[in-house]
């Protein structure tokens, strides 16, 4: 899609800080779900190089449902398990791939469509929707990518659900209590940018810091506090931060005395 009219750098990594920047500016505080999809997609659309199609589908009625897009019209239901989309979402799992017309069941919307990379998107540590992006070029998509959209998944679902979230089938109480986390420490997860964040700020090597965040919220010398879309877990030397709605480890950091963080 032409998309000349701003400028991003041209290292994919850098376009994707900046975006994930701009993204969190345009949605944060926003309490209107179709508002910040629709200004998501613009905003992939705006910075992003040879793609035909970039929007979401959102799960009603245990269907995929057609959201704010930017580029051709698409099909409006899709199964969960047909397709890239529906197998993202029934799978829980990010697909990247390189040609669509060797995925079997491969829906095509627009005919120019040859690679597509497909991002689940969760509240309350259930898939509910997807964000899905196409390309007319075979391999478009890569790690990189798939890191940098991650990530901007990961702003999304901080912001997006909080209607939706205390509205309907994903409602969650303000005033949950510890238990609440505890019960669903099998969904605490986190980004490969977010561990690399939390590794450098409390000087651990390890690679599984999701386990070690977990290990420390069991810890019954740490206190658990929810304040609005966050955990705050407290030892006597870190903080971890953990968004109530998807159970993503969102940062951790060292205090710098008991009781205040650095
Ligand atoms: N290609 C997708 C369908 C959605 S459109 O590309 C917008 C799929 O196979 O799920």
């Amino acid at each position: 899609m032409e998309n000349t009219a701003v400028n991003y750098s041209s290292d994919k990594k850098v376009m994707y800080q900046e975006v994930c920047t701009q993204l969190k500016g345009l949605i944060e505080g926003v309490p209107h779900l179709v508002s910040n999809l629709a200004n998501a997609s613009a905003l992939l659309n705006q910075a992003m190089k040879d793609i035909n199609w970039v929007g979401f589908y959102l799960i009603e009625e245990g269907k995929l449902v057609l959201g704010p897009f930017q580029g051709k019209p698409a099909c409006i239901e899709i199964n969960m398990g047909r397709g890239v989309c529906g197998t993202a979402a029934a799978k829980d799992e990010i697909l990247l791939v390189e040609d669509v017309h060797a995925f079997p069941g491969h829906i095509a919307c627009d005919s120019a469509s040859r690679s597509e990379i497909v991002i689940p998107l969760h509240a309350n540590g259930q898939v509910a929707g997807v964000l899905d992006i196409d390309s007319p070029y075979v391999g478009r998509f890569d790690e990189v990518d798939k890191e940098g959209l991650t990530e901007a998944a990961r702003i999304l679902e901080q912001e997006l659900w909080k209607d939706h979230c205390e509205n309907d089938e994903y409602r969650i109480n303000n005033n949950d209590g510890p238990e609440i986390l505890l019960a669903n420490l099998d969904k605490l997860h986190t980004t490969d940018l977010g561990a690399e964040r939390i590794r450098r700020n409390l000087g651990l090597e390890m690679e599984d810091v999701v386990d070690w965040c977990r290990l420390k919220i069991l810890d019954s010398n740490s206190s658990i506090v929810r304040s609005g879309k966050n955990w705050y877990i407290n030892t006597d030397a870190q903080e971890i931060t953990v968004n109530a709605y998807s159970y993503t480890i969102i940062t951790a950091h060292k205090k710098r005395r008991a009781g205040k963080a650095e």
